[in-house]
């Protein structure tokens, strides 16, 4: 029987590669949305992975949103917490806003959507838990106080849920994608990201396919030891 795999924001970008990715390696594959209707209604249409509407910063709904998940297809084995947001600006003109709303859905969204699946994955004694982080959780970025927060925290999450899930079978990865061809990277103003796009060895954008890659590899049977890590996927932009 195949696994049950759990994408948040699964639907576009990064996620929606995430999405195929593991559908393609045979997993039964839940992704979740917020808002955009009509993206998920294409997405689905066109893949056969089923959708799921609900806001990740909210934990009643994320818990409720999981329960319906496993009630139509099964017990969770995988979870990937990939849903975020940007709300850039300078720290001097970030508002408390700005600030809430990007920990709300990037760092609580993460503890909302991994919290419900705990117990049963414990119970189980396997689980494969992957944090889509950032390079900007790594190294700062100018305008984005909010966003490299929530993402150096998700790395502290993934290393103390590793220690805690080693002896039941649960691994708990995240992986650091670097500049990557989204809606998220294209929002940037094109000048900017011409001068991001000069500051990466590689030359180039990544393709969110190369984030999916490495997420599919950290699930996978193969990657059992491998547990508290961070990949880092960003063209040798950043070197750890
Ligand atoms: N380093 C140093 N200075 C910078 C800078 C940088 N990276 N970026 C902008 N500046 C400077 C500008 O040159 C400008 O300086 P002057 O005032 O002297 O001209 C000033 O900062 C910008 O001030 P503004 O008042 O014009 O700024 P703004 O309120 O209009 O905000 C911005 C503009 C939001 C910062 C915009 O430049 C921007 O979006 N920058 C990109 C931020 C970024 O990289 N976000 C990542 C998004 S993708 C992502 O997050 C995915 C991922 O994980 C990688």
């Amino acid at each position: 029987m195949s696994r049950i795999a759990l994408v948040t924001g699964g639907s576009r970008g990064i996620g929606a590669a995430i999405s195929k990715t593991l559908q393609d390696k045979g997993y039964t594959v839940a992704a979740t949305y917020a808002g955009n209707d009509d993206a998920a209604v294409k997405f689905t249409e066109e893949t056969g992975i089923k959708t799921f509407k609900w806001n990740v910063a909210d934990y009643e709904a994320s818990k409720a949103g999981i329960e319906k998940v496993e009630a139509e297809l099964g017990p969770i084995e995988v979870v990937v917490a990939n849903a975020g947001i940007t709300r850039d600006a300078p720290f001097h003109k970030m508002t408390p806003d700005q600030w809430n709303e990007v920990i709300a859905t990037n760092l609580t969204g993460v503890f909302n959507t991994i919290h419900p699946v705990w117990p049963g994955m414990r119970e189980r004694k396997f689980g494969r838990i992957v944090v889509i982080s950032s390079i900007n959780g790594q190294k700062g970025q100018f305008a984005q106080v909010n966003y490299a927060a929530t993402k150096a925290g998700d790395l502290g999450i993934v290393k103390s849920l590793a220690q805690e899930g080693a002896r039941a079978g649960i691994t708990a990865n995240a992986v650091c994608p670097g500049y990557i061809a989204t809606d998220m990277v294209m929002a940037v103003p094109e000048k900017v990201r011409e001068s991001i796009i000069a500051q990466i060895p590689a030359g180039r954008l990544g393709e969110p396919e190369e984030i999916a890659r490495a997420v599919a590899f950290l699930v996978s049977d193969d990657a059992g030891f491998i547990n508290g890590s961070t990949i880092s996927a960003n063209g040798a932009q950043f070197v750890v």
